[in-house]
């Protein structure tokens, strides 16, 4: 048999194993995998003393949604693929939105007509409700979710877009029925509203005050009331970025009585604090998201919950919006009320698990391999086409250098906003090369690929 690319004499990590073996692939799939393969190959890539590792997975990035606030979002589907591309990933789960008055249907066919022929990376949509009338949870949900589009987020906080508990259970019921996994950010929204009201009435307004008047009880709280939710309907329930040990607690709790719980966390909650937040002036609008960072306990109990398993998913919850969009001086009388929650992340995400997880020894390397692809790949029905490096499977893969460090500088990332949150954090090990289905795409920092490579994955 001939081949179209070997990798050969890396070092692969699937979730489970950690062996040397050469890879080979033909008509974008992994077909060999051998200690020497002597089939010939139109391509070669010499992995020697590197990793070969699963493509990344992100499975929670927003992309081209409009924001509350009437600010654009930086990222549409181009930049945003480009920059996960450059960041290790394969593949990205965006959002699809459902405004209010909206048809689902409609909600779907606009975000295909923004990714179309855009995509450096594969995608596949979460289906976001904000509207769930008896049409929309009656004929159109289960339709879509038998076409494919497996995994309906809700909202319990963001006033334009939460639903009450009446409408939590019914659109869990629907995705049960039809074979869906249901995705909560769950944050009361009761709570932040009663504090925030009181913050302005108080006249602090500054952005420090997004932190105050999230508190961890009110995660904690709607975490809860998320999980009873889903164990009255019984239906699988994703609790996406969390930020704190005692949300985690509820994780725990939920799992012990019997019930199907992923848990995610993402990079903001280990490397941020609150404090960023208190930065002079507006500066600390560029940490501002929901759930916000806590303070160094809480980063610890996030690190004990990647090491213990606690946490299945370490995704970006990428949501980027440019500072100069944000920023004080361009939103006269502005309060941290009006500044859009959400943060860059998605090609610094696998590098900061890499480097402060892997190099510093607090998670193995299969682990980080489960963290940021494989087990995205189970939780969302990808598995095994995506998420892992085995006979059969997407030859979607990246090769990373754990030795080569870099300093994260936002000139350097390669979506479309205008600063990192992770500016000059020092970081060893990056990814140096991408295969996506057995192509090419991004070489020691070269774009090889086209935005119509990318391909939508229905589930
Ligand atoms: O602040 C955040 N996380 N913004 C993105 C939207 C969301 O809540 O996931
Ligand atoms: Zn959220
Ligand atoms: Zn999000
Ligand atoms: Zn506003």
């Amino acid at each position: 048999m001939s081949l179209d690319l070997i990798i050969r004499g890396g070092t692969v990590a699937t979730a489970a194993d950690t062996f040397r073996c050469d890879i080979g692939i033909a008509n974008g799939r992994i077909v060999e995998l051998s200690t020497a393969i002597s089939a010939p190959a139109t391509e070669e890539y010499d992995a020697q003393g590197l990793l070969v590792l699963p493509g990344g997975i992100d499975s929670h990035v927003h992309l081209a949604q409009p924001s509350g606030e009437g600010v654009e979002m930086a990222d549409d589907f181009a930049s945003g693929t480009r920059s996960a591309l450059f960041g290790g990933n394969t593949t990205v789960m965006p959002f699809c939105l459902q405004e209010k008055g909206q048809s689902l249907r409609d909600a779907v066919d606009a975000y295909h007509a923004k990714a179309r022929d855009n995509c450096l990376t594969d995608i596949s949509f979460h289906l976001i409700v904000t509207d769930p009338t008896p049409a929309v949870l009656g004929q159109e949900l289960p339709a879509l979710i038998a076409a494919g589009y497996k995994s309906v987020k809700v909202f319990m906080t963001y006033e334009a877009m939460r639903l009450n508990d009446a409408e939590i259970l019914a659109t869990m019921d629907a995705a049960r029925r039809a074979g869906a996994v249901m995705l909560v950010h769950a944050e009361n929204e009761d709570v932040i509203r009663y504090l925030s009201d009181a913050h302005v009435r108080a006249g602090d307004i500054h952005a420090a005050a997004h932190a105050t008047t999230r508190p961890i009880a009110a995660e904690r709280e709607a975490t809860h009331r998320a999980l009873s939710l889903a164990e009255v309907v019984d239906v699988p329930v994703v609790i996406v970025h969390i930020s704190n040990g005692p949300t985690i607690d509820e994780i725990s709790r939920a799992r012990a009585r019997g019930q199907r719980v992923t848990a995610e966390t993402c990079p903001q909650y280990l490397m941020l604090t609150k404090d960023d937040l208190s930065a002079e002036g507006w500066e600390g609008a560029k940490y501002v998201c929901s759930p916000p960072p806590r303070d160094r306990d809480q980063q610890e109990a996030c690190w004990r919950g990647l090491e213990t398993g606690a946490f299945d998913l370490f995704s970006s919850d990428h949501c980027a919006f440019r500072f100069n969009d944000i920023a004080g001086k361009k939103r006269p009388g502005g309060k941290f009320t009006h500044i859009p929650n959400g943060i860059p992340g998605v090609e610094t995400r696998m590098p900061i698990l890499f480097s402060e997880g892997v190099k510093k020894g607090r998670i193995d390397l299969n682990r980080f391999v489960a963290l940021t692809a494989t087990n995205h790949a189970k939780t969302y029905g990808l598995y095994p086409k995506k998420g892992t490096i085995a006979i059969g499977s997407d030859a979607d893969l990246t090769i990373w250098n754990p030795d080569l460090t870099r300093t994260i500088r936002h000139c350097d990332m390669h979506d479309a906003c205008d600063y990192t949150p992770y500016e000059g954090l020092e970081i060893s090990g990056w990814p140096i090369a991408v295969y996506l289905r057995g192509r090419l795409m991004m070489k020691d920092g070269v774009l090889h690929g086209s935005g119509a490579d990318g391909a939508y994955i229905l589930r």
